[in-house]
């Protein structure tokens, strides 16, 4: 080893030792007769001191030392005078007698402190040197122990760690693929997985029974803060299981991760059917550290000569507690909130119940004290709290109020991260109608069951067929999504023939899992957990970019080693493939 002690663990009773570090140089203070230097390494920093009088020739040579050289210093653990109670080694310093510059550095493009002045881009181009930084290094420490612990819970829960392939079969299904051309075999194509989905139940066909695997998956999508085109999921599969078997397996899961990485004990989790999370959060993922929930007025405030509420499928709001003070500065702007492209509505009304018992609304032509203290009373509003309605089509309200509701809680500090609340939602409809192409599509995936009662209605009514499929949901974020699976021939081939496919493109995409079925699949189910979006949940923070190692940017790309990239015409040909207006087809 280059050293005896890293740069985090000296401390006042190792004073008198002689001690050899390595690491980077933070900063370095000039006081004339005392040069101090900081070194830092993955854990930590010590003070390093040079005395002028002593041994000036060292002195000199540390003054010419910039940041981030790499250094090798020996010396003795002596107690500080003036001691930093802010720094873990603070109490002590290096008197140094020797050192070795193990490399020189040029000034970094930004500098390397918790609060850097480098721009997100700047950064993601020198990630390595982002990557020096405290915060970054906590970020990945937090995944690392993440992953630790998941594997000791699953390991301890009889779950083995299996890996399933990279290059695999394009399939019409789902998001975008990413693919790779085949060399040897010409116009063909391998995709990169959205996820090992068949592979692990196909693993359960095999009888492992028990599959988790850490493991990278790709979606050629739009980008956003929880995102990433290649991101990780924690995949797990069971067999002989039912829907409750895998929520309690995977709430033991997320008790056990909040224990050891958050420190935190006790998690409860609720459970919602989707038909609920959309009807009084106006999202299928909410965020329930707050009440807020939506009440409906339809029935109280139409048919009183108000064109938009007469005029509305639904009319439906919120009552933000304490805010009937909002002033018309602040009306004015929550009103521009909510008519912004984004959220959609076509205007806010308010009522403010006020102090004294009377009401103050934005619709008092049409409606009077009476009606106004009626639905406050829905509302179970209080003196001082403040209705905040939209109408419109049911859906549409829905969503828009739901991001009002998000925006209040916000506003009003109720979105505390440190504060968790956690919740499975349940019976999500198994199809979603595409108008565009005039054609169903799964919800989750086609590989999920509908729920037994509903089977029947598959021929009758397949719009109104419930999954047998659940959410993961902590704070607003779907942080996983799972089902219990279809396990028999015909009903995979109800299921496709109900998405559209002919029996013959059925077989050609999913030949292997429905014949897999025909030799013995149990019964099986499973979820998969956006890993990166839990880490970052852990860490406080929503953009799951910050606990990812090498991340893309919002286009996509990789500004440090600049991809996606062109590539010569050798590699284009072997691979048979022809550039054509800025974009490869194959070429045959
Ligand atoms: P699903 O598509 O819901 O299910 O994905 C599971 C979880 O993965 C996370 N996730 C993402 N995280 C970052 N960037 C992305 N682009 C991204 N896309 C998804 C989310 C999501 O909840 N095979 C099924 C699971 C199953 O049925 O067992 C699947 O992949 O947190």
């Amino acid at each position: 080893m280059l050293r005896t002690h890293n740069c985090g663990e000296l401390r006042i009773n190792d004073t008198g030792k002689e001690v050899v570090l390595c690491g980077w140089l933070q900063r370095s203070r000039d006081l004339g007769g005392m040069t101090f230097i900081d070194l830092r390494d993955r854990f930590g920093t010590t003070q390093l001191a040079f005395n002028m009088e002593t041994d000036a020739g060292l002195c000199k040579q540390a003054r010419e030392f910039g940041r981030e050289y790499v250094l090798q210093v020996s010396g003795v653990v002596t107690e500080r005078s003036n001691k930093n109670p802010k720094m873990p080694t603070g109490d002590i310093e290096i008197i140094v007698s020797g050192i070795t510059v193990l490399n020189k550095a040029q000034t970094p493009p930004f500098t390397i402190e918790e609060d850097t002045d480098g721009g997100d881009e700047l950064r993601m181009k020198y990630r390595y040197l982002d990557i020096r930084r405290d915060t970054v290094r906590r970020n990945l420490e937090l995944r690392h122990k993440m992953a630790l612990e998941t594997r000791k819970y699953l390991h301890g829960m009889d779950f083995i760690e299996v890996e399933t392939p990279v290059l695999i079969k394009s399939t019409p299904e789902g998001a975008r693929d990413f693919v790779v051309p085949s060399r040897v075999h010409p116009g063909e194509f391998y995709a990169l997985p959205q996820s090992p989905q068949t592979f692990k139940q196909l693993l359960m066909v095999g009888g492992i029974d028990r599959y988790f695997q850490i493991v990278k998956c790709f979606r050629d999508e739009d980008l956003r803060a929880d995102r990433q085109p290649e991101f990780t999921q924690i995949d797990c599969e069971m067999s002989f299981v039912t829907r409750d078997d895998v929520l309690e397996t995977f709430e033991g899961l997320a008790r056990h991760l909040f224990r050891e990485v958050k420190g935190i004990e006790g998690i409860e989790f609720d459970r919602m059917s989707y038909r609920d999370a959309i009807q009084y959060y106006g999202s299928d993922k909410p965020d329930t550290r707050f009440g807020m929930r939506f009440v409906e007025l339809s029935d109280l405030a139409s048919g009183k000569g108000f064109r938009v509420f007469d005029s509305a499928e639904l009319v439906a709001g919120i009552c933000a507690g304490g805010c009937a003070g909002y002033t018309r500065k602040q009306l004015d702007s929550l009103t521009e909130w909510v008519q912004r492209p984004q959220i959609g509505a076509k205007g806010l009304v308010y009522v403010k119940c006020n102090e004294d018992g009377s009401f103050k609304s934005s619709v008092d032509k049409f409606f009077d004290q009476q009606q106004l203290g009626a639905w406050a009373e829905a509302f179970g509003a209080e003196p001082g709290d403040l209705l905040l309605i939209i109408a419109g089509e049911a859906s549409a309200t829905r969503r828009a109020l739901g991001e009002l509701r998000l925006e209040m809680g916000r506003l009003l500090g109720l979105r505390d991260p440190e504060k968790f609340s956690c919740l499975w939602v349940t019976d999500f409809p198994l199809l979603e109608w595409d108008e565009e192409t005039g054609r169903y599509y799964a919800m989750h995936h086609p590989f999920t069951s509908p729920v037994k009662e509903d089977i029947s209605l598959l021929e009758t009514n397949p719009g109104n067929v419930r999954a047998n499929a659940y959410d993961m949901v902590i704070n607003g974020v779907e942080i996983g999504g799972g089902s219990i699976r279809i396990f028999d021939r015909p009903l995979q081939e109800k299921m496709f023939e109900v998405l559209g496919f002919t029996p013959d493109e059925a077989r050609k995409q999913f030949g292997f899992l429905m014949n897999a079925f025909q030799y013995g699949a149990p019964p099986h189910g499973g979820v998969a957990f956006g890993f990166d979006r839990w880490c970052a949940l852990f860490g406080g923070s929503e953009t799951i970019r910050d606990y990812i190692a090498f991340p893309k940017n919002n286009a996509g790309r990789d500004v440090m080693i600049d991809t996606p990239s062109s590539i010569d015409h050798t590699q284009l040909n072997e691979l048979h493939l022809r550039i054509t207006g800025g974009s490869k087809e194959q070429a045959g």
